[in-house]
């Protein structure tokens, strides 16, 4: 008798019984999270630009649509809360490929396989340190800004590996059947209702209609000292000195020094201009004070010109900031001496702030030392 030799045993793999494990509904929600990932990418790319701008591009940001900025971060981060709820679904859905067996194929399936840890990986720790920066809560201990910046590519990267490589599969579930799965309608619309309660109550924090609803934002937008939200107090900026007989310090072609009486003198001008936090809130208030252009004009700045910022912060990134022409010249841009009607709190950057139309919040810097026009 010839001998035989036993077959190997495959691996006790879990058994997934629910019917919706397959690709109609991942291509369903798939399309949600790919438009929310690529919505997220578009607007983060255009913070980092306004905060962090290369050189090239400094002269070219623009200070208009006044609103600018309260839009694009405000959908970032509206995008962002909406796509954890989507990635969960979407994770839960197509999990048992995760377990397929032989688990590689060959060269191009392992490719395919490294890309999706990419794309999890990167989605993951993206929305994980996106949702703890709206928190401004950073326990870990590498660079947040730069981290997430690097991780939106790898995200984005990852997801168009992966569309590409379910590319036959996804065109063949992108209608909808002629026939309908019942828990696949009840799941998706259970996916919709946690998408709409976690954007209707977080979105209030920068979208004016929803502020009513706003429970779980960590931000009220109405409240704070004036009727303004402060993100970094006078404390947390190290305790601002504001020195007796502070005087503002202009350098530039005429350079001059002017009181806080001094400036109050000069002709004012009133703005309507939101602060537009980086962390996903907005709002809107009455600004008075100089324009920037007529402080430049004064120390003979040639036109053209931009303006580095220093505040009275012992130190902190924002300490020093650059102010591109355009925003300069801009006749909306102020040194603020009052919010809302009141002269400006420590909180808010007494004795003077800048307030600048399509700015990221963190530029918008406060206790204002110097002025230099570059
Ligand atoms: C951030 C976005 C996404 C993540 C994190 C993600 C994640 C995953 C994972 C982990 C798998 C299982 C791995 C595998 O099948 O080898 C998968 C499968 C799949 N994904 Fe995505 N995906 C994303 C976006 C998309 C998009 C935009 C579409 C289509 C519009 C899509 C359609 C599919 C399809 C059709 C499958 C195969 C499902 C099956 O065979 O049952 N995915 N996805």
């Amino acid at each position: 008798m010839e001998p035989v030799t036993p077959k190997p045993l495959p691996p006790p793999l879990p058994a997934f019984r629910s019917p919706l494990h397959e690709p109609r509904t991942a291509v369903v929600l798939g399309r949600l999270l790919g438009a929310a990932l690529l919505l997220c990418f578009l607007t983060g790319l255009i913070s980092h630009a306004l905060q962090d701008p290369p050189a090239w591009l400094t002269p070219h940001l623009p200070s208009r649509p006044v609103n600018g900025y309260r839009v694009t971060q405000g959908l970032h981060v509206i995008s962002g809360l909406a796509a954890v709820p989507l990635l969960g679904a979407k994770l839960w859905t197509v999990y048992p490929r995760l377990f397929e067996w032989p688990p590689v194929r060959g060269a191009v399936h392992a490719l395919e396989r490294l890309g999706i840890l990419v794309l999890v990986a990167a989605m993951l720790l993206e929305l994980f340190t996106g949702l703890l920066n709206t928190l401004q809560w950073y326990p870990w201990p590498f660079p947040f800004r730069q981290t997430h910046f690097w991780l939106g590519w790898l995200a984005t990267g990852g997801l168009l590996i992966h569309v590409a490589a379910k590319g036959t599969l996804i065109a063949r579930h992108w209608r909808r059947p002629a026939a309908g799965l019942p828990q696949r309608r009840a799941f998706l619309t259970a996916v919709a209702a946690a998408v709409g309660a976690v954007t209707v109550t977080t979105a209030g924090q920068t979208v004016p209609f929803l502020s009513g609803l706003d429970v779980l934002a960590p931000r009220r937008p109405d409240i704070g000292p004036q009727g303004l939200p402060v993100n970094r107090t006078a404390a947390q900026a190290g305790t601002v000195t504001v020195p007796d007989g502070w005087q503002l310090h202009v350098v530039g072609p005429r350079p001059y020094r002017l009181s806080l009486a001094e400036l109050a003198r000069l002709p004012q001008y009133e703005v309507e201009l939101p602060i537009a936090c980086v962390e996903g809130w907005s709002a809107s208030a009455r600004w008075t004070g100089v324009r920037i252009a007529d402080l430049l004009e004064r120390a003979g700045a040639p036109g053209g010109s931009g303006l580095r910022i220093t505040s009275l912060e012992a130190d902190g990134p924002y300490r020093v900031t650059q102010m591109p022409a355009e925003y300069a010249a801009d006749p909306l841009t102020l040194l603020a001496l009052k919010v809302n009607g009141e002269v400006l709190t420590a909180d808010h950057g007494f004795p003077a702030r800048i307030i600048a139309p399509n700015r990221p919040g963190v530029l918008q810097t406060k206790w204002v030392a110097r002025l230099e026009v570059v």
